[in-house]
């Protein structure tokens, strides 16, 4: 009989992917998934450390098998492998493997290694010139799927761990990216997700030599492929040429994900972020002045050492000129090893929250008059599922928006498919509407 893994995946779309390339080297090893912890042999954990809640939760789940995991293997996978490293063995004594992302490639060896009874191997370098490749990803998502063009990140922001827990840039050719797509487009996907820590930055290191907006724009043309999203950029280097690439192929997602952290150019300098609020806003106005209606989301930090009042309400003067359709806020979370931890004028945790609760009501108003915006407008919806509780199916826009819709006839194979929706109802995070027939 196959011996039996669980998988537990935190953290961003990065990790999300990387558990598919995981399962699918576990399964071309032999082993077989299972959905509980209870039933599995080989416990996996693929962990976050972005910020210190995501880095405890995998501590807690380990503690819940302290006692009654006897006969399992525990396993610590991602960034906070790649972090705390052999401490972890000293946390939770019960983890026999610890293993960070740049070093999947080596897992099967490192599995054979726990089989013949070492208790404790570990998988830590981050010298790999190349990114991780399979051919045996196991994807979650029938329909939309992620693939990696870059690993690692160069920049220093001064709050980041990543530079740290996913190492240094490797951009993947583009004739792998490119054949990859076609392989999805042949397997039934229409719809891809670039993936990088800063996509703007992929260099094609073949002799093609390829930029981002040219390898995002050829991905846009792959036959059969309807839509392409990609996460996540960095406004330094996000260039014209991708809005230009947008407002030419149809096929790319008329959404952009630039993080801006902070609205006040004081801060962004503290943060290390190589930009201005003006040099940001430019590329703001880029995105504004396309021929297509392109939706823009960010994430905001708020709290960062040395925050003054007045450089949060830059923040929210920033949010009123950009008009958002989303933001994801976060509150400073203090990180090994990143350079603020050395700031003074740390901002207190009631002080974080209370900008934080400011910040996310601000967002919620700009959001409600927004979305009103698209009441009577038809939207073209990518079906994900079907919701039984209110009869609605589930979709998405070009835009990224949530369109829940009803469909006059009761068809059961609209997942996966795309349809014409009339939008009726807005609120501040969903649009509601009537497929058109
Ligand atoms: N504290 C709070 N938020 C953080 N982020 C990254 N590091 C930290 C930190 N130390 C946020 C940033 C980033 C998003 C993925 O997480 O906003 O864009
Ligand atoms: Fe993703 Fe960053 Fe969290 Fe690692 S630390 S899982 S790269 S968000």
């Amino acid at each position: 009989m196959s011996k039996t893994f669980y998988i537990e995946t935190f953290g961003c779309q990065m990790n999300a992917h990387d558990s598919e390339k995981v399962v699918g080297t576990l399964i071309g090893q032999g082993y077989a998934q299972v959905e509980t912890p209870e039933e599995a042999e080989l416990v996996f954990y693929n962990t976050c450390s972005i910020r210190d809640k995501a880095e405890q939760k995998v501590f807690h789940r380990l503690q819940q098998f302290k006692r009654d995991g006897k006969g399992k293997t525990f396993a610590v996978l991602g960034c906070v492998a790649q972090q705390e490293g052999e401490k972890i063995f000293d946390k939770a004594p019960h983890v026999s493997l610890v293993c960070g992302s740049a070093s999947y490639h080596k897992l099967p060896e490192l599995l054979v290694q726990i089989e013949s009874g070492s208790r404790r191997v570990t998988g830590l370098s981050l010298d790999r010139e190349d990114a991780f490749e399979t051919p045996l990803t196991r994807r979650d998502n029938p329909h939309r799927a992620y693939l990696t063009i870059i690993e690692g990140c160069d920049k220093s922001c001064a709050y980041c761990v990543v530079p740290f827990t996913r190492g240094p840039e490797r951009s993947r050719t583009s004739a792998s990216v490119i054949a990859e797509s076609l392989e999805l487009a042949r397997a039934g996907y229409t719809e891809i997700q670039l993936l990088g820590q800063n996509v703007n930055s992929y260099r094609d290191p073949s002799p093609a030599g390829w930029n981002f907006a040219t390898l995002l724009d050829r991905v846009g043309r792959t036959p059969g492929i309807r839509r392409v999203r990609f996460t996540t950029s960095h406004p330094r280097d996000f260039g014209r040429d991708i809005v230009d690439a947008i407002d030419s192929n149809q096929a790319l997602c008329n959404h952009v994900h630039l993080p801006v952290q902070s609205g006040s150019t004081r801060v962004l300098d503290a943060m290390q972020r190589l930009y201005t609020r003006e040099e940001y806003m430019r590329r703001i106005e880029w995105l504004k002045s396309a021929r297509r209606s392109i939706a823009i989301s960010t994430d905001v930090i708020v709290g960062f050492p040395g925050e003054t009042e007045a450089d949060f309400e830059a923040t929210l003067a920033l949010l009123d000129e950009v008009q958002y359709d989303s933001i994801f806020s976060f509150k400073y979370s203090r990180r090994p090893n990143t350079h603020a931890l050395t700031l003074e004028d740390h901002i207190p945790e009631e002080e974080k929250t209370r900008r934080l609760t400011i910040l996310q009501e601000h967002q919620r108003g700009i959001q409600i008059r927004r979305n009103a915006h698209y009441v009577d407008t038809t939207e073209e919806c990518h079906v994900e599922g079907f919701n039984q509780a209110t009869g609605q199916w589930i979709g998405r826009t070009s835009q990224n928006k949530t369109l829940n819709f009803l469909h006059p006839t009761a068809r059961p194979d609209l997942v996966g498919g795309y349809v014409p929706v009339l939008v009726t109802r807005a609120g501040p995070n969903s649009l509601a509407g009537e497929a058109v027939n």
